[in-house]
């Protein structure tokens, strides 16, 4: 089949973002764009910043919207809250926690660790303790990544938040939700959050290229003291009320009004609402892989149930299974794409997202394509994962 060739019906995307965008934002994002000096282009702007406050839980953070993707969104916050020289704690949980460790040394930082066990969530035991072993305050942030999308597993910001204060230690508080964002529940006031950073392309149902960082007082009082040479994303010079300055340039004006457009669908829906769904949804994928996993080639990547993400699945499969061959045969074939194994567990996995604008229908056609693929390719499957999995949402 060629790739001009036209496929009947809707291709199913699957993957952990850039996730499936909704009619209504499509048809927002594909109006014209203002004039620079339009009045509009202010209040769409303040719409997106206060329904980004209400989304995080902060009505008092201030919101650093970028043109950018999720990388740009960390060097932004790397840029601001740390100086080079400066020691941050980069708690482990797999390739996305390693990557913005690795993106803030280029930068000059010094980064300590704490170990990423496989198929784990962050070791929160291991976070209070360096923090408690780094008597002279030399760490001043702790990057904490809440799910992280390659394994599939959501940390508890609760329990870190609680070794923060359980050790003393002043270092800001800083969280990921990338993947996590309008799928799983996130208080950032109620967490003790300092700065929370976002991006479009997943829970929040936009194209790539709008990202955000949240920030409470303390983290803005950290980047105005901050030395640190840097413009484009330097908070102190888009603390402005002038859109041009706010986004250093031109505003990405059509993401942003796609983006007011998908807070109005979540408000609608009811964040309450939005997060049951994804529980829900997820529900029918583990209830699902579950089922495949009883024919002995399948597991869950996280070991522990209740770190399982509702926003994505890593699958293993036993030695001698190709995911990345799976992830072609089931998206030229069945027209689901689905996502594969990144850094350390490139080759061992595939991963199934269910977060965004999705429903029980289209989880249910992404799980027959995927079941479809696996015989396919001769993968031993259990259970009927598609019968166990429509099981699930009928009892949810
Ligand atoms: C948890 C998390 N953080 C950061 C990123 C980086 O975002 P981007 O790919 O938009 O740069 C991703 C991307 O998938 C992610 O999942």
């Amino acid at each position: 089949m060629t790739e001009t060739m036209r496929i009947p019906g809707r291709r199913f995307l699957h993957s952990p973002g850039p996730t499936h965008v909704p009619d209504e934002v499509r048809d927002a994002i594909g109006r014209q764009p203002m004039d620079l000096a339009d009045p509009r282009v202010d209040r769409l702007i303040a719409d997106c910043e206060a329904g980004l406050k209400a989304l995080v839980g902060s009505p008092g953070a201030e919101i650093f919207m970028a043109a950018s993707n999720g990388h740009g969104a960390w060097e932004m916050a790397i840029q601001n809250l740390a100086a080079p020289g400066q020691t941050v704690l980069v708690p482990g949980t797999g390739h996305f926690s390693e990557s913005w460790a690795v993106q803030a040394e280029a930068m000059g930082l010094n980064v300590r660790r704490t170990p990423w066990r496989e198929g784990h969530a962050i070791d929160i035991g291991a976070v209070e303790q360096a923090l408690r072993e780094d008597r002279a305050h030399q760490i001043v942030a702790v990057f904490a990544v809440h799910t992280d999308t390659a394994s599939g597993i959501t940390s508890d910001l609760a329990a870190l938040r609680d070794a923060l204060r359980a050790s003393g230690h002043p270092a800001l508080f800083v969280a990921d939700v990338v993947a996590s964002l309008a799928a799983a529940p996130f208080d950032m006031d109620a967490l003790g959050v300092d700065a929370a950073i976002g991006a479009s392309q997943k829970g929040l149902m936009l194209p790539p290229g709008l990202a955000f960082v949240a920030a409470g007082p303390r983290a803005v009082q950290a980047a105005l003291r901050n030395p640190t040479p840097r413009f484009y994303f330097d908070w102190v010079r888009r603390r402005s009320e002038i859109s041009y300055r706010k986004f250093c340039g031109t505003p990405p004006m059509n993401l942003l009004m796609g983006l007011q457009a998908a807070l109005k669908l979540i408000d609608a829906e009811g964040l309450e609402a939005v997060v049951r769904r994804h529980r829900q949804l997820a529900g029918a994928v583990h209830a699902a892989v579950a089922a495949w996993s009883e024919g002995g080639a399948l597991d869950f990547f996280a070991r522990e149930p209740a770190e399982r993400s509702v926003s994505v699945t890593a699958v293993q499969v036993r030695q001698g299974i190709d995911p990345e061959a799976l992830r072609r045969v089931a998206r030229e074939r069945f027209q689901v794409a689905i996502a594969g194994g990144l850094g350390p567990l490139a080759g061992r996995v595939f991963r199934i997202g269910h977060l965004g604008d999705l429903n029980p229908a289209m989880v249910l056609g992404c799980l027959g394509g995927v079941e479809a693929a696996l015989r396919v390719q001769g993968v031993e499957i259990g259970g009927d994962g598609l019968a166990r999995a429509a099981a699930a949402l009928a009892a949810a």
